[in-house]
């Protein structure tokens, strides 16, 4: 506990032990007392629309079958059978009426009822009440905008108070259109040798890394010779360690309103948005963030509009699973309104594929580098818990030299430029409390 004591004062002052990443104990005390206490995103409403409709997911290291119902309600229920806890179901998605385990046969319904018993009279007789064999529940499922989160514990503040502030921003992302969003194609999983929190971090509060680790979209041209080109806009600290930085669209740079989507579109933004929300859509080019503990988004805009590169833009939702201290499993979501053209959702899907998804350029650049950090962060110097070496890493960027801009209409702390640490100093903050504080 000193040690976090002392991890926490670092953290105050913009530092953070290398040996964060890939301490045993530390990863070990996140399962218990993040992942295990609160939110954790599970799938969009759109993958489970019709009764029957299901997806399996993780909360870190609990597998979960998330379904909708016959009555049309989604449950979540730990995937792991109530018999001898063989994983229920192995598919990625699909649509049943009923799960039956593979090892003895044991079938659930959607309500997660223990409904049929291998030769069950018979080797069990009548007294076996079946109703006490249904199914575990997660505790907690709730959802906003089409986003649904499940959480292990059953005390867990509620998911709107979780997200606080993040919820004017995700209204600006999923809720702008008359039909919200829906996810396309089926969401991609891969493995990272990485920490969790380097990849959140990263998506967070780094807009500093794009002029460097993705130079070679600069050389190809697809983005802007100038290093800078990230930072023009404000990086927006939330409450619970979220985080947002939008790169605004500027005058000089002929980029269109909304994002690209096509301008049909536009009036339905005015009918969902209130006019504050409107006015910073319209001048959003690049949003980028992270939901605490490990939900990023990216939402970017594409092309040129000529006839060769469509504009295009998407919402790519993705959760960094946490397996050990250095290996995480990515789920990505690319998700569209549902209301756009056809057209422009095959577009943009794959514009997703060639930049964000697995083998996508930018997605490369960006696991390359975090492995490095992972194995560079392995060996015994950087194990030390700082008695022979000195080993924090820095945060410092903007602290005490940037300051608020107080005109920025939105809520949260709002700095004027997306090249600060801001965002990565409030997120290493919400880990350490969470993970000093015993009532959590
Ligand atoms: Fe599932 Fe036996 S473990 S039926």
């Amino acid at each position: 506990r000193s040690l976090l004591e002392n991890v926490r004062a670092k953290v105050q002052r913009g530092l953070l032990p290398q040996w964060a990443f890939t301490d045993p104990d530390v990863f070990q005390a996140e399962l218990e007392r993040i992942f295990a206490k609160t939110w954790n995103f599970l799938g969009h409403e759109s993958e489970v629309a019709r009764p029957g409709d299901y997806v399996t997911r993780w909360i870190a290291r609990d597998p979960v079958l998330l379904v909708r119902d016959a009555e049309g309600k989604v449950q979540a229920y730990l995937n792991s059978c109530t018999h001898r806890g063989t994983k229920l179901c192995t598919a990625d998605f699909g649509n049943k009426k009923a799960f039956t385990c593979p090892y003895h046969g044991w079938t659930f319904n959607l309500a997660g009822e223990l409904t049929g018993i291998v030769a069950g009279n018979k080797v069990y007789g009548k007294e076996m009440d079946r109703s006490q064999w249904s199914l575990r529940k997660i505790p907690r499922v709730e959802s906003y905008q089409g986003m649904i989160f499940g959480s292990l514990n059953e005390h867990v503040e509620p998911l709107e108070t979780f997200l606080g502030d993040m919820k004017w921003y995700f209204d600006l992302m999923l809720g702008r259109s008359d039909h919200g969003m829906e996810v396309r194609g089926i969401p991609q999983r891969w493995i990272i040798h990485t920490n969790w929190k380097i990849s959140a971090d990263n998506f967070g509060g780094d807009p500093y890394h794009t002029a460097m680790t993705h130079r070679s979209t600069v050389e190809l041209g697809i983005s802007p010779k100038d290093p800078m080109y990230a930072s023009y806009g404000y990086q927006i600290v939330l409450d619970n360690g979220h985080g947002i930085n939008i790169v605004t669209r500027r005058k000089d740079m002929n980029v269109p309103p909304f994002q690209g989507l096509p301008q049909a579109m536009w009036p339905m933004f005015e009918r969902n948005l209130d006019p504050v929300q409107l006015d910073v859509f319209r001048n959003t080019m690049i949003t980028v963030g992270n939901c605490f503990p490990n939900l990023s988004f990216v939402s970017p805009m594409h092309g040129t509009g000529g006839p060769d590169e469509p504009l295009t833009s998407f919402v790519n939702f993705r959760v960094w699973r946490p397996l050990t201290p250095t290996s995480i499993e990515v789920t990505s979501w690319l998700m569209v309104d549902k209301d756009a053209p056809e057209a422009f959702k095959e577009a943009s899907y794959l514009s997703y594929v060639g930049s964000f998804g697995p083998a996508g350029t930018l997605e490369q650049d960006d696991a390359e580098i975090w492995t490095r950090v992972a194995e560079a962060s392995q060996g015994w110097m950087t194990q030390d818990k700082d008695v022979h070496y000195n080993n924090v890493l820095n945060y410092l960027m903007g602290l005490d030299r940037v300051e608020p801009d107080p005109s920025w209409p939105g809520p949260g702390v709002a700095y004027p430029t997306c090249y600060l640490d801001a965002i990565s100093r409030a997120f290493y903050e919400r880990w350490i409390e969470c993970l000093l504080d015993d009532a959590i």
